[in-house]
């Protein structure tokens, strides 16, 4: 019998191209050079749509996320299109969730409004900093005053519900600039706020020529420590390690990632999971199952571990989608790869989620989204519990503040003892 239990479901949808891309960027994004190609792409996720949809048919869509990118530089009437078509395709839960990225650099007069009227409910803003020379030296599009002025445009539409994500640790920083940008974010009375701290990822501008002047360890913990302090102040609790909201305010579509929810992913570089449970056998081809190896975590290959799949019931499965990163080869196919995660591997993947949330997670969640018995990992769960980096918290299991500062050293408790796989994730902890 299997125990999986299909989990709640999202829709991410990708819009792959930026104005320019910054330096310390390692998202699947692309400088436009030339006129958007944006019927041929819309058309693009139109067909990846209607190719998925089947895989989650009956199932309720509780939160879509437009992601990038920068899917603010196309225009409402775009995005109404491809709402209409998931709303199509799939079925929207009532109160949905419904979220764009949008860069303050590309938001003209009057524009939020409109997407709104399209559907959207929930904006996430990229301001990054309100220091002018910070944000030149992070290659931004935008001024400090246009993210204020892309603020008051969300309060007048009626997006009250909206995100800034800022950085921290940025060149030349001390606490008290990082303690400023805060102060800025807050007068803009967003309901939630992401603090990423800047990571240098591989393949990135900032990789290859560092700049001269980041702070240390010691004062981005510092600044991490002080700028929480003043959120918590604010109203703004912290529910997952870049992550602050107000009361009932959590992005309920990350939280589904967090939660090893499942969600379709449509668009170029689009990653999806979903969750199949037992008898339903047509859901999915059977040679999906036995194909692939190859897993959606950042870095590292998984090769080694798809090589020991089993399932308990043919029919149960979590599978991993993926598509073409390149947006013309997504354009000319729209067609996702997909993969299983192995049994030996979905511990890790639950924990790399779930043990990002400050309240962490219930063991009857563990068992219904990973279809394995609790008993899997207690040796791991003892041994991280005896090292105070886990603790116990009524009925929940939540890393504690020492762990989640060493939280990607954690996790490698998770992964399987191989050579090949012991230490070959980069496990970033900014998403
Ligand atoms: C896809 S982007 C957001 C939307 C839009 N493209 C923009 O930049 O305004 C997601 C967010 O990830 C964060 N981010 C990107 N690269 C990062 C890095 N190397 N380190 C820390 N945060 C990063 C930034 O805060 C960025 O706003
Ligand atoms: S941070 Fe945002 S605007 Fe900058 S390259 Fe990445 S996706 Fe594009």
């Amino acid at each position: 019998m299997s125990r999986l239990v299909p989990p709640p479901l999202s829709l991410y949808l990708h819009f792959p191209w930026c104005v320019r891309k910054c330096p310390y960027c390692d998202f699947n994004s692309y400088t436009l050079n030339g006129q958007l190609q944006e019927t041929a792409y819309l058309e693009a996720l139109e067909r990846d749509l209607e190719t998925q949809a089947p895989e989650v048919a009956g199932r309720e869509v509780i939160s879509v996320f437009m992601g990038g990118g920068t899917p603010s530089l196309f225009p409402p009437s775009a995005i109404d299109r491809v709402l209409a078509a998931a709303r199509r395709h799939l079925t929207f839960a009532s109160d949905v969730e419904v979220t764009m990225e949008a860069n303050p650099g590309t938001i003209e007069r009057g524009r939020f409004a409109e997407y709104r009227a399209a559907g959207v409910n929930r904006v996430s803003l990229g301001a990054q900093s309100f220091d002018t020379r910070t944000l030149q030296v992070l290659g931004r599009i935008h001024s400090p005053d246009e993210t204020r002025r892309a603020a008051e445009e969300l309060h007048a539409a009626g997006l009250t519900n909206f995100n800034l994500d800022l950085m921290y640790a940025l060149p030349g920083q001390d606490v008290a600039a990082a303690m400023a940008d805060v102060e800025s974010a807050l007068a803009l009375k967003p309901t939630h706020l992401s603090h990423y701290q800047l990571t240098l990822e591989p393949g990135t501008v900032f990789a290859a020529q560092p700049p001269a002047d980041l702070p240390t360890d010691d004062t981005a913990a510092e600044i991490l420590a002080v700028c929480g302090a003043r959120l918590a102040e604010a109203g703004f609790s912290q529910y997952e390690v870049s992550a602050y909201a107000q009361p009932g305010r959590q992005c309920r579509h990350n939280l589904n990632y967090w939660t090893f929810g499942d969600y379709l992913g449509v668009g170029a570089g689009a990653h999806g999971k979903i969750t199949r449970a037992g008898d339903d056998l047509d859901a999915f081809g059977h040679g999906d199952l036995a194909a692939g190896a190859h897993g959606d975590l950042r870095a590292g290959s998984h090769s080694d571990l798809s090589a020991r799949t089993h399932f308990r019931d043919p029919g149960d499965a979590i599978i991993r989608t993926t598509q073409s990163r390149d947006p013309r080869r997504y354009v000319a196919a729209p067609t996702a790869t997909r993969t299983p995660v192995p049994e030996a591997q979905r511990p890790f993947e639950f924990m790399l989620n779930a043990l990002r949330l400050i309240d962490g997670f219930e063991i009857p969640t563990f068992e219904e989204r990973t279809g394995l018995p609790w008993e899997t990992v207690v040796p791991e769960v003892e041994q991280l519990l005896t090292r105070k980096l886990l603790e116990v918290q009524g009925p929940r299991l939540r890393t504690t503040i020492v762990g989640l500062r060493f939280l990607n050293n954690l996790l490698l408790s998770f992964l399987e003892e191989t050579p090949q796989t012991t230490g070959a994730f980069g496990l970033s902890t900014a998403i």
